[in-house]
């Protein structure tokens, strides 16, 4: 026999004689002439009542099925006199496929995502982490929808790259070089040694060979992980993270902050219809606030305003703050939470930021301070995408990227997409993980990512 999932069964029409049935205690409860069991197989939130009676042959079986075991079970399922579910499974015969001992930590209480992350590999046995990582895979797949139904191309860009993209020196190296004894030159390592004969790193991002692409297949998008070394122990930070970038042949800023808002509200609209079961966890048991903040982002269009109108707007606020508000300093995570959660009370794209605040490859505005350049803060958790239209005149490109020290020569491939047919383009980065907590209510980005990666630490 074929086994059904756990699932399929709880959303039968009609009762069946016969089903196979493999999963996970939860709690056995064991009565007079007969044992309750709960049985989650991870493809649904809801558990399968099982019950077992006590004049079965295998009835001692059940009794070694404690928390946390492995079973298959074969029964009949039937209406459910019980509140809480229409269907319940009769059991006729057990099996123990993993017994589980005593000292399983997923006992039947609450227990905190502290607690939880120092078991990552048995969280996903958990209502809120099974919840979780149904909602993750479900999104990376309605993300490949959202740009497939527009012609975007789903391109594969490289993990190790040997050009820092941001500038922002947070790469993680990659190397073979035997680093109790590398070779030198000069005193210092000589990479022409290495695997690649050059130093290698760690992508931070996709983009400057989406780029290329771009400036060739029309629009695409990549999905992938990177990687930043950067040393902030934050709840909004990973050293590693997945992101969704997108890059439009032809497109100015105006449409990059127009295909973002609908990629996040197409995502919003898609949770709340079709992950009702799995959100409404999050909705009952995790922030009480989070139906009402998605159906606010659903319905209503995102706010546009500059960088210097939002330094206006902070600084009249009379708030303190632990980052002093001025015109050329990076805002930091409180300024673009006061702005969406108390001021706007929605998300804004705040765009045209000072050039020397951001990356090399930004299209420069003709005010020859501000680059064309666009975050989207959301309230909750702030920046959630950042992006910009793309610098396509060589000479204005080469120039920002002298002022910044950067090596032509390293660059010449980007730079030959200037040279040959550059045209207008943009795009950005969304950050998949923020997405989630977005989407969650979940404070804790180490909370959306399976196996997080974080400073001092890389267990699992
Ligand atoms: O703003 P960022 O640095 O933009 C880029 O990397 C561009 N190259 C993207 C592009 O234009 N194609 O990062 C984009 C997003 C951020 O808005 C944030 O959501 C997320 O990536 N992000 C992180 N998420 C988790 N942990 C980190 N350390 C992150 N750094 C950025
Ligand atoms: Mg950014």
């Amino acid at each position: 026999m074929t086994r059904t999932l756990i699932k399929t069964a709880l959303a039968s029409e009609q009762p069946f004689t016969e089903l196979l049935i493999k999963g996970w205690v939860r709690t056995r409860r064991d009565s007079k002439n007969f044992s309750f069991l709960e049985l989650n197989d991870g493809s649904c939130l809801a558990n399968l009542q099982v019950i077992a009676q006590d004049d079965l042959t295998d009835y001692p079986v059940i009794q070694q099925a404690s928390t946390g075991a492995a079973v298959a079970i074969t029964g009949e399922l039937v209406e459910s006199p019980g509140k809480g579910q229409r269907w319940e499974l009769h059991a006729r015969s057990i099996e123990l496929l993993g017994s589980s001992s005593e000292d399983y930590p997923l006992q039947k209480k609450r227990h905190s995502d502290e607690f939880l992350r120092t078991i990552a590999h048995l969280r996903p046995r958990t209502n809120k982490y099974g919840a979780m990582f149904r909602l993750r895979s479900r999104l990376a797949l309605a993300i490949h929808d959202f740009f497939r139904s527009r012609e975007f191309h789903y391109l594969h860009t490289p993990i190790i790259t040997g050009s820092d993209c941001e500038g922002a020196g947070e790469m993680f190296q990659v190397t073979t070089l035997d680093l109790t004894n590398p070779p030198l030159v000069k005193g210092e390592p000589d990479f022409s040694q290495d695997f690649f004969g050059k130093q290698a790193s760690l992508t931070v991002s996709g983009q400057l060979c989406g780029e290329t692409f771009a400036m060739g297949m029309g629009n695409i998008y990549t999905f992938g992980p990177t990687f930043r070394s950067e040393n902030s122990n934050t709840s909004r930070h990973m050293a590693e993270f997945w992101m969704v970038e997108p890059e439009m042949a032809f497109a100015d800023l105006d449409e990059n902050m127009q295909l973002g808002e609908e990629l996040i509200r197409y995502l919003v609209k898609f949770v709340l219809n079709d992950c009702t079961e799995d959100l409404a966890l999050f909705a009952n048991f995790v922030d009480k606030e989070l139906m009402a903040r998605l159906q606010n982002i659903a319905n209503k269009a995102f706010l546009r305003v500059t960088y210097t109108e939002a330094v206006e707007i902070l600084t009249a606020s009379g708030q303190s703050f632990e980052f002093p508000v001025v015109w050329g300093n990076d805002l930091q995570s409180e300024h673009e939470r006061f702005l969406t959660e108390q001021h706007f009370k929605q998300p804004v794209i705040l765009y045209d930021y000072p050039t020397d605040i951001k990356a090399f490859y930004m299209r420069q505005n003709d005010d020859g301070k501000t680059v064309a350049a666009m975050d989207v803060l959301v309230p909750g958790i702030g920046e959630i995408i950042g992006g910009s239209q793309r610098e396509e005149r060589l000479d204005r490109l080469t120039q920002r990227m002298a002022e910044m020290n950067l090596d032509e020569a390293d660059y010449w491939w980007y730079l030959d997409t200037r040279r040959y047919g550059g045209a207008p383009h943009a795009g950005f980065g969304l950050g998949f993980e923020r997405l989630l907590m977005l989407l969650t209510g979940v404070t804790n980005i180490r909370d959306v990512m399976p196996f997080p990666r974080t400073p001092k630490n890389l267990e699992f």
